[in-house]
């Protein structure tokens, strides 16, 4: 009878267990009923030295991948204590730098890995930055001690050696130098929770063992030699060793509880000598702003891109993923790209969101005219607090320095820090951004969702931006009467001109015709509460002490423009007042002709509305860049960076009296 390569491999491993089996029974027959008993909790780490043990009874032309065999294997007969039947074979698999290999994982089981070091090149094991390619593949022999001596260690001169007789002929070179290694893996899938809530508890962490002594080429819980054994951290772990040799690694899944409704894990997992492929940064820079939300949208933006306004990006680095507070869907993985992309409410394969509820884009909206990338969320609820994940798109191809801050340059797949936002609780502030006159306006202003919800917010957009523009076409005529565009000498300031006059101006008017919204019941202090004496949009009116008080003061009773009361209707709001700097730079940038002056803060700035200053603009506060205490352009719930805010002399209003006092009321 013929039998195919396939067959006599099949009737070789049907004879040799067996044989095993009749062995194991004429030995250790009273253990049988026990080991079928305990079988479950056990079997899972012992089934890696079965498979390896069950190889060497096979024949010789065994496909097994090359490092999956210990030269110097020792048959542990203890093993056929544990299990003889049963689990898959797991091989050992060899990976190359900077290899990505995805693999599921049954719980109580584990998957071994080997990263030969002779894998990678001269050049690779010099200096990094280079795909790898396998350059000694072994054929037939398994001897890893082969070393050629390479008299000439310059790269070039092996690569030319490597070219010149290049027939054939493996470039077989042991590296004596020493390379940091990265070993990183992510959790993808995690066993389902049995309830999905706070109160029941978390899937386990995989576990990541690692090994660099050939004593031990099968890391994990059972093994006996020398290994690192690392948790997972929410999905995530990044190991890095000096090689000078081969690196042997298993991930190990858990046992199980049976609450749990699955207890299949799915990970992926990378080797590279370049740099972590997998990083996460639970410390540092959460590397993206909340600029500002309403009751059912957020806006977020990255940091500045590019150093330079003329560089042109139109590629997304960038991909966001949030949840909201409580939610648990995500926790076990938050330190994990896939794991993110599997398991986040918002932006998720399992979005709870409609389609369509998350888009990207870039901007050079804000200081520097510098590229950025903003996420708008719509679709959201309210009062609710979330926590946004900023990841790298594995997709963008051009190397800018997505993330300059930390060790992860060069990752492909870097998960950042966390960042909360939380949506506001009714909807009188509706976030715009995209206007066409008032460019750098991107906040949440005074709305109405039942007026202007629902894709009439166009309409909310051209009220703001309409008016601006209108108030500065009318300045614009007013500065006609200027000399501005003559000569150098006779400019009324040698440091500014009628442009930065005119920028000045529009950047004022946007920022005070558009005021920033916040819900009523903030009570932060430096809030300037707006629009009193109408209803909440649930009928409620402000309380009888607030309107005794403030009521009559045209500073808590309208709007600073009164039109916005009416039009727009949004009952009582909070107003983040505008920075001061929006005016001093008016004052600083325009012609004296003009007499435009500031408000001077007053001498009692603990009771709002005594003093027209502190109802008219806002202040920075030193400290906490977290909460945005007045509104300028660029202005967003900076958690870390440490953006410098410059602020002008107060000599320069002394200097100015009477004239037009820069106040929209
Ligand atoms: C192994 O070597 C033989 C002869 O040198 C060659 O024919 C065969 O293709 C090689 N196999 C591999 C996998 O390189
Ligand atoms: C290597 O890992 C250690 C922690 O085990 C870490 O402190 C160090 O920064 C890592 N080195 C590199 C180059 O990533
Ligand atoms: C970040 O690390 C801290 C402790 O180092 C931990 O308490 C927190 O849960 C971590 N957060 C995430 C998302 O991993
Ligand atoms: C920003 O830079 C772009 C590209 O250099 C330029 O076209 C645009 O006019 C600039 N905008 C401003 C406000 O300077
Ligand atoms: C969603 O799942 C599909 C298929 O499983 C996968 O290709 C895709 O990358 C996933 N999306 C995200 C955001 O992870
Ligand atoms: C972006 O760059 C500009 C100009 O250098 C700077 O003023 C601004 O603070 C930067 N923004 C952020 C968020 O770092
Ligand atoms: C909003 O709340 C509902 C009910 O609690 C919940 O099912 C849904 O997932 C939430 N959506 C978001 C985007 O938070
Ligand atoms: C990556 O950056 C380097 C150095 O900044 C540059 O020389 C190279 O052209 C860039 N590559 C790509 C694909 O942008
Ligand atoms: C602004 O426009 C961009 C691109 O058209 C879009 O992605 C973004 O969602 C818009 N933002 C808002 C707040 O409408
Ligand atoms: C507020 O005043 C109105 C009439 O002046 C009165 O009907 C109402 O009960 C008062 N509300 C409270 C909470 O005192
Ligand atoms: C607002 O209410 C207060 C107190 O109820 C009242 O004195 C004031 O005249 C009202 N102002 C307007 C503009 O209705
Ligand atoms: C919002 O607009 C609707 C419809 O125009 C109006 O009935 C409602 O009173 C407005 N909301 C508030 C708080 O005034």
């Amino acid at each position: 009878m013929q039998l195919s390569p396939m067959q006599s491999r099949l009737a070789a491993s049907i004879i040799a267990s067996c044989l095993l089996l009749a062995i194991y029974l004429f030995l250790f027959t009273p253990h049988f009923a026990l080991a079928a008993e305990i079988g479950g909790a056990s079997l899972g780490h012992s089934a890696e030295r079965d498979a390896e043990f069950l190889a060497l009874l096979d024949d010789e032309d065994s496909a097994t991948p090359i490092g999956s065999r210990s030269p110097e294997y020792e048959p542990d007969f203890g093993l056929f204590d544990r299990s003889i039947i049963g689990r898959a074979t797991e091989e050992t698999q060899t990976l190359v730098n900077n290899e990505v290999r995805e693999k599921n994982l049954d719980e109580n089981s584990q998957a071994t890995f080997v990263f030969q070091f002779s894998s990678i090149s001269s050049r690779e094991a010099g200096e990094s930055g280079r795909t790898a390619e396998l350059r000694k593949r072994s054929n037939g022999s398994q001897d890893q001690d082969v070393e050629v001596e390479e008299p000439n260690t310059d790269d070039a001169d092996a690569d030319a050696d490597a070219d010149k007789d290049g027939e054939g002929h493996e470039l077989r070179r042991r590296q004596s130098a020493t390379k940091t290694l990265w070993i990183t893996a992510n959790t993808c899938l995690q066993p389902d929770r049995p309830v999905p809530d706070t109160t029941g508890e978390d899937p386990p962490q995989l576990t990541l063992y690692v090994s660099t002594s050939k004593d031990n080429q099968s890391p994990g819980p059972m093994a006996k030699g020398n290994q690192d054994t690392l948790l997972f951290e929410e999905g995530a772990v990044m190991y890095n060793t000096t090689v000078s040799g081969d690196v042997y690694f298993t991930v190990a899944a858990p046992f199980i509880k049976d609450t749990f409704t699955s207890k299949m894990y799915n990970f992926e997992v990378a080797v590279s000598v370049d740099q972590p492929y997998h990083y996460f940064d639970n410390t540092t820079d959460p590397n993206v702003n909340w600029v500002d939300s309403d009751a059912g949208a957020a806006l977020l933006i990255t940091g500045n891109l590019t150093d330079n306004p003329d560089t042109v990006m139109t590629e997304m680095p960038y991909s966001l993923f949030a949840y909201a507070q409580g939610d648990v869907s995500v926790l076990g993985v938050r330190n994990s790209y896939c794991g993110l992309g599997n398991y986040a409410q918002i932006g998720g394969n399992r979005s709870t969101l409609p389609k369509n509820m998350m888009s990207m884009g870039m901007t050079r909206r804000g200081e520097g005219n510098l590229t950025k990338q903003e996420f708008f969320f719509t679709g959201l609820n309210k009062s609710t607090t979330y926590q946004a994940i900023l990841t790298t798109n594995p997709g963008f191809s051009s190397n800018i320095s997505t993330s300059k801050r930390d060790t992860g340059v060069g990752s492909k797949k870097v998960v950042f820090r966390q960042t909360e936002f939380d949506t506001k609780s009714t909807g009188a502030c509706m976030v715009i951004s995209n206007l066409t006159f008032c460019d750098q306006v991107a906040y949440s202003v005074p709305g109405n969702e039942t007026r202007f919800g629902s894709g009439k917010v166009e309409e909310l957009k051209s009220f703001y931006d309409d008016y601006a523009q209108t108030m500065y076409k009318n300045f614009e005529k007013a500065m006609t009467t200027i000399p501005c565009d003559i000569e150098n000498t006779s400019k009324y300031s040698l440091a500014r001109n009628c442009d930065d006059c005119k920028q000045a101006y529009k950047n004022w008017i946007c920022f005070v015709s558009i005021p920033r919204c916040e819900d009523y019941s903030k009570t932060d202090l430096f809030l300037q509460p707006r629009n009193i004496n109408s209803t909440f949009p649930d009928g409620t009116t402000v309380d009888n002490m607030t309107l005794a008080e403030f009521g009559n003061q045209k500073a808590y009773n309208s709007s600073r423009r009164p039109d916005i009361d009416t039009v727009v209707a949004p009952g009582p709001y909070k107003e983040v007042l505008p920075c001061e700097e929006l005016c001093y730079d008016i004052v600083q940038s325009c012609p004296a002709s003009l007499s435009f002056s500031c408000p001077l803060p007053g001498s009692d700035v603990r009771v709002p509305g005594k003093d027209v200053f502190s109802s008219s603009y806002g202040q920075h506060r030193d400290g906490d860049k977290s909460v945005v205490t007045c509104n300028y352009p660029d202005a967003a719930h900076y958690r870390r960076s440490a953006s410098a805010i410059v602020s002008l002399p107060w000599t320069m209003m002394g200097l100015l009296g009477g004239g037009a006092l820069l106040l929209l009321l």
